[in-house]
């Protein structure tokens, strides 16, 4: 049985993945998860000089999901090349990072430190963050913008790049037919909806920042929709994400067109969610007697007309 993908050059030995901020930099579920075996590691989104974060709370639980602002805290590229990669490099699995900046020129410069350090397979490009003042969204909710980060970062790095998609934006086809043509290698979709919650006893805002993304079971659906859409209009592979906590959540979106899935909520709530996946997916394929992951690839899409 092959359940090998690739993704925009990324080689990974199965189709599961970890979402950015929801793993940290994969040691730290090391007691859980034999990270081994997953076809990837995604890891938490890397800025060029350390970040705190918002202030708390940065959480909040909602019916079916959750809502964070955490604000991008992490230790910085300089950090992650010299201390974090090399421990992750030993493992053999492709690690992702996920990148974001302030301006052009950040994005760039993040990606140029990352080129060539071992263990990195590629890069995803956070042009999508709602909980950040200046960057995130900014560069995400413009099919022109986001153009120009992903040039600015293929033009920074040989790795391949996958550039992550806003859910927050009138039309996501747009915005994906804008990066392609701009040169990403993939897509990854979709980062979180911009959402809030009031604590109706303190008549506030729960949250520090008083806005955060949703994710969770909640976005399921919004987000099978958009890979469903992107990958009739778009010949790039994609990495769905959103709400997946089981194999046949995943399902739904390699059925719907995409290449590799990403587990995010879903570890939070079961700290072995993504080797739930692994497994439940070589047993569906057994099954129902696939022997190629890649033959699921858009299956549903038969049924949709012409693609
Ligand atoms: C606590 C938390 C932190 C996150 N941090 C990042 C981040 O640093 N960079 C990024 O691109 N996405 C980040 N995300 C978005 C996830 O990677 C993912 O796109 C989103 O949560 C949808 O997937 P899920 O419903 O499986 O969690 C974060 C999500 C959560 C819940």
């Amino acid at each position: 049985m092959n359940t090998a993908v690739n993704l925009g050059g990324i080689a990974m030995k199965n189709p599961v993945t970890t979402a950015s901020g929801t793993f940290g930099f994969g040691l730290e579920y090391q007691d859980y998860v034999d990270l081994q075996r997953l076809g990837a590691i995604t890891v938490k989104g890397t800025t060029l000089k350390p970040r705190l974060g918002n202030p708390p709370p940065r959480i909040v639980e909602t019916p079916s999901g959750m809502l964070n602002a955490i604000g991008l805290q992490n230790p910085g590229v300089e950090q992650v090349a010299e201390e974090i990669m090399p421990r992750l490099a030993g493992l053999g699995v492709p690690v992702i990072v996920n990148i974001a900046g302030d301006t052009l020129e950040d994005y760039a410069r993040v990606a140029r430190r990352l080129d060539g350090v071992p263990g990195v397979a590629g890069l995803e490009v956070n042009i999508s963050c709602p909980n950040v003042k200046k960057g995130g969204i900014q560069f995400g909710s413009d099919p022109r913008t986001a153009a120009e980060v992903t040039r600015a970062v293929k033009g920074s790095t040989g790795l391949p790049v996958i550039i992550k998609l806003s859910p927050n934006v009138t039309d996501m086809v747009a915005m994906a037919e804008a990066v392609a043509e701009a040169g990403a290698d993939a897509l990854s979709m979709i980062n979180t909806l911009l959402g809030m919650a009031i604590d109706v006893d303190r008549r506030r805002p729960v949250l520090g920042n008083v806005t955060g993304g949703l994710s969770g079971p909640a976005v399921r659906p919004v987000a099978v929709r958009a890979v469903w859409q992107v990958y009739r209009a778009v010949a790039l592979p994609i990495l769905g994400m959103g709400g997946i906590m089981t194999a046949r959540d995943a399902l739904e979106f390699i059925l719907a067109g995409a290449t590799a899935v990403a587990v995010g909520t879903g570890n939070f709530v079961n700290p072995r969610a993504t080797l739930d996946v692994v497994e439940g997916i070589e047993q569906y394929m057994q099954n129902h007697g696939f022997t190629d992951i890649n033959e699921l690839v858009g299956l549903a899409q038969r049924d949709g007309g012409s693609c």
